[in-house]
């Protein structure tokens, strides 16, 4: 009888809670979900019985209040899912991805207001997605979004490796401090660096990285960021609770909603091995599958171009300093002087196209070859790029049947100086020019603030500016690299024309000051979640003072460390971004980047740790061949691999470039050695890597 009532009581708390529990396909995360007494939707996750995110509170709050979606929920309904299937990306770090996972929807109604809406959780062994979905129905057609109130409670003060909640920029160096520390270092990095703003002096960016005392590695971020504005976190560093904290637009608003409509993911990855969030393919995954039926054209490339002269300000993007503005069809160049310094000239890009050819690669890229660099980002920015009309020293059609005649590909240069208005009012015509001259890839930019004014770089209105370029270049046939949008969000499964982004900071910030050391320790654990980046490496002079005799950077890696990249920040867009002459003092070091491939059948994580090094072994698509890239941080350390990955009983030629004993990414960063060896399965390699350094390997059969 006792028992019976207990179960009873039980049995209506879970009813009356809305109890729910989801466990990932190998059991080891389980999501809890509940309502308050209020009607409030919570949920929680624990990985192997470890608390990873303690009971949060999901909704949203809108502009009307009465159309909040934050509190008297009712249970409505469940549906339960598992799906496991394989999928072969058109380009990627594997040839074939398993897409596994248990699938929770939870309808909730809301009773005041007679509406219905949905939470759809979905757990992989390696993460938890869920969004927000708002079924079309009655009484919910339009809303305003005043904020998402998505919590992430965390167990403790955590290790965060952060950038500041900026609205514009994530060109930041990362800082790594406890949770706590965010608020005085944030306040100290704002009056040291003005342009490091935040909405919050507890805001942060995403996709961020967490560390827990007991070696959970945490990463939080968003997937399919599609017609929505994108997601920072505000800490409560009292509580030490993450909420969700959206861009907001011109008018403060952070999103506009039609019914029916959905959120994008918000993703927890998680593991107690940092490689399996290196490896985590759950961004790609909670996207859809590619809308590019015929994908021949899209093409994993390697390539240089007239680029990092500029970026050291050796040369420049304009092509007179007479003018304060050049205006398209007014100014008659045959009056305007040369600065002599413009570095797109014919002759100069026939230099890059035969040095492409030379040395095996896919194409160039030419920066500052169209009108409006006089004044690209000053004043008159809403029209100064028609992205159609070359400066004079250009010649387009000369250059387009030079490169046909090398085999080589030109990528185009879209600077679009963020008036985004003017880009679209261009961009037929621009794809079509392109084409029509040989171009199939771009790479845009959106340098300074955003036109229309008062828009930010991550608001709803932008982020589908980003998307309807990217589909619009599809429907040309273009590949789309974009600089300064935001940041990648998986995109790429469905829209796999979509083969760069920067969205972080690149290795142009060498050349305006230097970046930390262990910067890209840290990137593949953060920015690059969401898709690759077009990090640019290939260094191989540091002091930059003898390209540019003003300017006193210095890069903050060795040369071998340098050469790791190609490895470890995975894209199937690799530049090799310093200049032919700086290549050519090191033809042996060169070929590791001549050599390596860019799209792969096999990806294995050697060894990780944020801030402190990464080691990656990836296997050549359609080959036998193997590449191997180790970064370091600041400590120097010895590497020891096992090559187990490798065929039995097969032998392969090995070449390692490696740091030096002596070498020092301030100091030494030339001091490499290259040695070849003969390798087989059973080989195991200890390798020493020096402070900012690392190695890599080149291994064929
Ligand atoms: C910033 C980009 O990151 C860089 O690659 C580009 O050269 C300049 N903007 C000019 O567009
Ligand atoms: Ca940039």
């Amino acid at each position: 009888m006792c028992k019976n009532l207990l179960f009873l009581l039980l049995l209506c708390i879970s009813v009356c809670s809305g109890a729910q529990t989801l466990l990932s396909p190998d059991g080891n995360l389980q999501m809890q979900f509940a309502l308050t007494p209020t009607g409030v939707a919570q949920y929680s996750l624990t990985y192997k019985n470890k608390a990873v995110i303690k009971p949060s509170t999901l909704g949203i709050e809108m502009k009307d209040p009465t159309l909040s979606l934050l509190t008297g929920f009712a249970l409505a309904g469940t549906k339960t899912n598992t799906v496991d299937e394989q999928w072969e990306p058109v380009w990627g770090e594997e040839k074939s991805i398993r897409n596994h996972y248990n699938e929770l929807a939870i309808t909730l109604h809301q009773a005041s207001t007679d509406r219905d809406f949905v939470i759809r959780f979905r757990l992989f062994n390696d993460g938890l997605g869920f969004r927000y979905e708002f079924p079309e129905q009655k009484n919910m057609t339009y809303l305003v979004i005043k904020e998402e109130k998505t919590e992430f409670a965390m167990t403790g003060d955590h290790t965060a490796f952060w950038i500041p909640g900026d609205y514009d920029t994530q060109e930041y160096d990362y800082t790594t401090s406890k949770l706590s520390e965010i608020r005085p270092l944030m306040t100290k990095s704002i009056t040291d660096n003005l342009s490091q703003t935040s909405f919050s002096p507890t805001g942060v960016q995403t996709s961020l990285l967490l560390k827990t005392a007991d070696k959970l590695y945490i990463n939080i971020h968003e997937a399919a960021l599609i017609n929505y504005a994108c997601m920072h976190l505000n800490l409560d560093d009292k509580n030490m609770v993450f909420t969700s904290w959206l861009t907001p637009d011109a008018r403060g608003d952070k999103g506009y909603i039609q019914a029916p409509s959905v959120s994008p993911w918000r993703t927890v990855t998680v593991s107690d091995d940092p490689r399996v969030l290196l490896a985590s393919k759950m961004a790609y995954n909670l996207n859809e599958p590619s809308k590019i039926k015929e994908t021949s054209w899209i093409k994993p490339t390697k390539y240089v171009g007239v680029w990092w002269e500029m970026i050291t300000g050796k040369n420049t993007w304009s092509y007179t300093n007479e003018l304060p503005t050049v205006v398209i069809g007014q100014t008659d160049f045959n009056k305007v002087k040369p600065n002599g310094t413009h570095g797109a000239n014919t002759a100069e890009v026939k230099k890059y196209i035969d040095f492409a050819a030379k040395h095996g690669f896919d194409a160039v890229l030419v920066e500052g070859w169209n009108i409006g660099w006089e004044d690209w980002f000053g004043h008159s920015k809403d029209l100064v790029f028609d992205f159609v009309t070359p400066y004079p020293d250009f010649d387009v059609a000369g250059i387009h049947a030079y490169a046909q005649s090398k085999g080589i590909k030109m990528i185009m240069h879209h600077e679009t100086s963020s008036s985004v208005r003017n880009y679209e009012r261009h961009m037929d015509t621009a794809y079509k020019f392109m084409k029509a001259n040989g171009y199939d890839a771009v790479k845009s930019g959106y340098v300074g603030g955003i036109l229309p004014r008062g828009e930010n770089h991550y608001d709803q209105w932008i982020v589908n500016h980003y998307q309807y370029a990217l589909e619009k270049a599809a429907e040309y046939h273009i590949m789309v690299n974009a600089h300064e949008a935001v940041r990648p969000t998986g995109i790429a499964r469905t829209w796999p024309n979509l083969i760069g982004n920067e969205s972080a900071r690149g290795t142009e910030y060498q050349a305006f000051g230097g970046s930390k050391p262990n910067h890209v320790t840290i990137l593949p654990f953060t920015r690059l979640m969401g898709g690759p980046m077009d990090y640019t490496p290939g260094i191989f002079e540091m002091d930059i003072s003898k390209i540019n005799p003003s300017n006193h950077s210095h890069v903050n890696s060795t040369l071998a460390n340098q050469l790791a990249l190609y490895v470890t920040m995975y894209s199937p867009l690799q530049m090799a971004a310093d200049l032919p002459e700086n290549y050519d003092r090191f033809p042996d070091a060169f070929q590791f980047i001549k050599d390596v491939a860019v799209d792969w059948d096999q990806s294995i994580y050697l060894e990780a740790e944020p801030g402190e090094y990464i080691t990656i072994a990836r296997k050549a698509k359609g080959k036998n061949d193997w590449f191997l890239g180790s970064v370091n941080g600041e400590t120097p350390r010895e590497s020891k691999i096992s090559l187990d990955f490798l065929d039995a009983g097969k032998k392969y030629k090995a070449r390692i470039y490696a740091d030096a004993k002596n070498a020092h990414y301030k100091t030494n960063p030339q001091a490499y050695v290259i040695k070849e060896i003969e390798v087989t399965k059973k080989t195991k390699l200890t390798q020493f890597c020096a402070p900012g350094g690392g190695y890599a390997i080149s291994i064929r059969p």
